[in-house]
């Protein structure tokens, strides 16, 4: 179990959101406590991919019939398309053999899989399987200069590892979603940090999904939408990120907040203690941890009335991690992480 995992299980918590969910893995893993999971995001790969993980109930599905429309797709003779033409032959992210496969089972997902119940699994193996034959580092804002050895391999679609359990997803902007969102035991948000963006780091999956074939420009042949103001997030703006963050913390009604920290960021962890207390938190720690282990508090424990110990200015090279709440619960928190010397990611 990673650190979040045992955060939940400290916080006795039976339900969770993960606002800016992305791949879904830290909604995942609190699924697979036990919890009930909303995860949000704004990318719509994100989307499908806890409309699979957290959305579907493992126990729900019948696994034979899902296996079976897979050995369906991956049996499909390819055709030249979308992703041939744009990310195999104008760029190289994907070898032309698996770009093919890779535009002939999305076409088929759309003309008739489209409203099919196991829709989002489906794509969901399709993503898994063309980023395992992928040509880059992680990301798609470059390919490498060299084709990756497993660019090589066939491309092969699998049935996801699904989880038994209840969740759910929602599509939209934090800054929108959080009012809405009911009030639950363990909130958990991992926002952008600075002007890195997802939409554009991700715009193949972003395109795999939306099937919207855009009009691509430059090397990496980025949708041209990035450059419309409707796609960038104010999470990435230097600017406008504090107050929108310090926003969706105060909005986020549960009992104990979790705040992954990015020593990259634009905001001070003084500054996301001051929001923690404003919306109503008793207590904050902030966890540090270092290759991987817990090595202490930060700030320690604060309640409104302490002294405020800040970090201001140092340059952090850590895994940082807030947690908030009543008091008792956050020292819990902390005791069992520091006595597990677990890792801080799932
Ligand atoms: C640091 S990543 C989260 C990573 C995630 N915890 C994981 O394990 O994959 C930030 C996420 O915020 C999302 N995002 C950016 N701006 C957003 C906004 N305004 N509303 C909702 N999500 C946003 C991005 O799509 C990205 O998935």
């Amino acid at each position: 179990m990673g650190v979040l995992g045992a955060i939940a299980t400290a916080a006795e918590a039976k339900t969770a959101v993960d606002l800016f969910t992305g791949t879904t893995r830290v909604a995942q893993e609190f699924k697979s406590n036990g919890l009930e999971v909303i995860a949000s995001d704004v990318a719509t790969y994100s989307d499908i991919l806890a409309k699979c993980y957290i959305e579907t109930d493992a126990n729900e599905v019948d696994l034979i019939e899902i296996k079976s429309k897979i050995d369906y797709l991956n049996q499909l003779p390819g055709f030249r398309g979308y992703v041939t033409e744009h990310f195999c032959e104008d760029a190289r992210f994907f070898q032309p053999k698996n770009g093919l496969k890779i535009d002939a089972i999305r076409e088929e997902l759309e003309k008739n899989f489209k409203s099919d119940k196991d829709f989002s699994i489906l794509l969901t193996s399709l993503m898994l399987a063309a980023d395992k034959v992928d040509s880059t580092t992680g990301q798609h804002m470059a390919y490498l200069k060299k084709w990756s050895h497993r660019a090589g391999n066939d491309i092969e679609l699998k049935v996801p590892d699904l989880i038994p359990g209840k969740g759910k997803s929602i599509l939209g902007l934090a800054e929108e979603v959080v009012a809405g969102l009911p009030a639950v035991d363990l909130f958990y948000m991992d926002p952008p940090y600075n002007q890195h963006r997802y939409f554009t780091n991700y715009h193949i999956w972003e395109t795999l999904v939306r099937w919207d074939k855009p009009p691509v420009y430059g090397i990496a042949m980025k949708r041209l939408d990035s450059r419309s103001p409707q796609t960038h997030s104010v999470f990435n703006k230097r600017k406008l990120m504090p107050a929108a963050f310090k926003d969706v913390i105060i909005k986020a009604k549960c009992e104990t907040l979790v705040v992954s920290y990015n020593d990259e960021s634009w905001v001070e962890p003084i500054d996301i203690a001051e929001a923690i207390f404003e919306a109503g938190h008793e207590s904050v720690a902030l966890l540090e941890f270092d290759y991987k282990r817990y090595i202490g508090s930060q700030i320690g424990i604060y309640n409104k009335a302490g002294t405020k110990v800040g970090v201001k200015g140092k340059r952090l090279n850590k895994e940082l991690i807030f947690v908030a709440g009543d008091t008792s619960r956050v020292e819990a928190i902390e005791a069992m992480v520091a006595g597990r010397g677990i890792e801080p990611r799932t």
